[in-house]
């Protein structure tokens, strides 16, 4: 399904080249499409904030072409910041680290600390080598909205607001990644994502924190722009277990004025008629890969209502449940 290597050597020259002019370059990664700016040039960074419509103190992640930029962009690296770059760059990870005093404050959000990753797509990391330095790049959606897993969820959405779009196939994991805050006493876990809380834990050797709540009184407020209310479609998204599926869209169609859709890990028997069956997701790893393709979906088809029921809370499973719930605050 992917296609790592659709981008020409002259199509990453230009977008360099749109890059050093403070342009934006939108680009594929592993996780969901990025709006690339230029993360030494404010004025770029600044038109990144505009054009998704996200509030300027809600930083960005730096993308970078290799795990020993780390030492460039952090004012020190931990042990434990070394580790976990060691292990899961390129990969689904981002670090919180202290910034060193060359990053830009307009990247973060006016915060002393810096989020950095290294992403595991060899169209991302043509771009980035190519580039030297690093890729300021939130995902390439308007604030609050769907992430994009695909060039052409990029175009439908910020069409003529980015310079170039990297075309790379579809995203392979389609979740964000896991955003882990290292500058704490322990490793905290902001965000759920592509790489699971247990990988974690098996090279760290300890457990880590999880605080992924928006709520500041549980420390959701460490990441501003972890709102309740995101990666919201149109659809109004309600969640189900499997068991109570058929009471679920029973009741939603009855009390939904337009058609009512469903999406599930797998095909369910005893759903009424009248519902819309997306294509199973499958597997939690496919469900994350999927997810919002789907959301986009069930826009197209113009539901009212999408009842979900969300693969087990484990493994990336805990980042599609986090999205799903979410989105499912967004609609209510
Ligand atoms: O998978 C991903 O992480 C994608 C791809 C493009 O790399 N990027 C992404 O970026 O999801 P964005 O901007 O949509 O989400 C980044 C999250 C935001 O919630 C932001 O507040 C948090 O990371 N963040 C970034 N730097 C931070 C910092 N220094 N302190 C606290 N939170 C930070
Ligand atoms: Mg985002």
């Amino acid at each position: 399904m992917t296609n790592e290597s659709a981008t020409t050597s002259s199509e990453i020259d230009q977008a360099v080249a749109v890059l050093r002019a403070g342009g934006l370059v939108a680009f594929p990664t592993e996780t969901v499409y990025g709006l690339g700016a230029d993360a030494s040039n404010d004025a770029a960074v600044a038109r990144v904030f505009s054009v998704k419509g996200r509030p300027t103190d809600h930083p960005l992640i730096v993308h970078l072409g290799d795990a020993e930029q780390l030492d460039s962009w952090a004012a020190i690296v931990t042990p434990t910041a070394r580790l976990l770059a060691d292990a899961f760059w390129p990969g689904p990870l981002t670090l919180l680290v202290e910034r060193s005093s060359s990053v830009s404050l307009a990247v973060t959000g006016g915060r002393s600390t810096v989020g950095l990753r290294v992403p595991d797509h060899a169209v991302a990391l043509e771009l980035l080598r190519a580039f030297g330095g690093g890729i300021a790049a939130p995902s390439a959606n308007r604030f609050g909205r769907v992430s994009p897993t695909t060039a052409a969820h990029v175009v439908a959405d910020l069409g003529d607001d980015v310079d170039l779009v990297l075309d790379g196939g579809a995203c392979r994991v389609g979740v964000e990644s896991t955003i882990v805050d290292l500058t704490g006493e322990v490793p905290v876990v902001l965000r759920t994502g592509g790489i699971s809380i247990d990988r974690l834990e098996e090279v760290l050797g300890y457990a880590v924190e999880v605080q992924v709540s928006a709520e500041p009184s549980k420390g959701g407020a460490r990441a501003p722009g972890m709102l309740e209310a995101h990666y919201a479609p149109e659809a109004r998204i309600i969640l189900s277990s499997e068991n109570d599926v058929v009471d679920v869209v029973i009741g939603a169609l009855a009390s939904s004025t337009g058609p009512v859709g469903l999406l599930a890990g797998t095909v369910l028997v005893g759903l009424p008629e009248d519902v819309i069956e997306l294509e199973p997701a499958g597997t939690a790893d496919d469900y994350a890969a999927v997810l919002y393709s789907r959301l986009r979906q069930a826009d197209r088809l113009g539901l009212s209502v999408l009842v979900c029921v969300p693969p087990p809370n484990v493994g990336i499973g805990l980042a599609v449940n986090d999205r799903l719930r979410r989105a499912a605050a967004s609609s209510i």
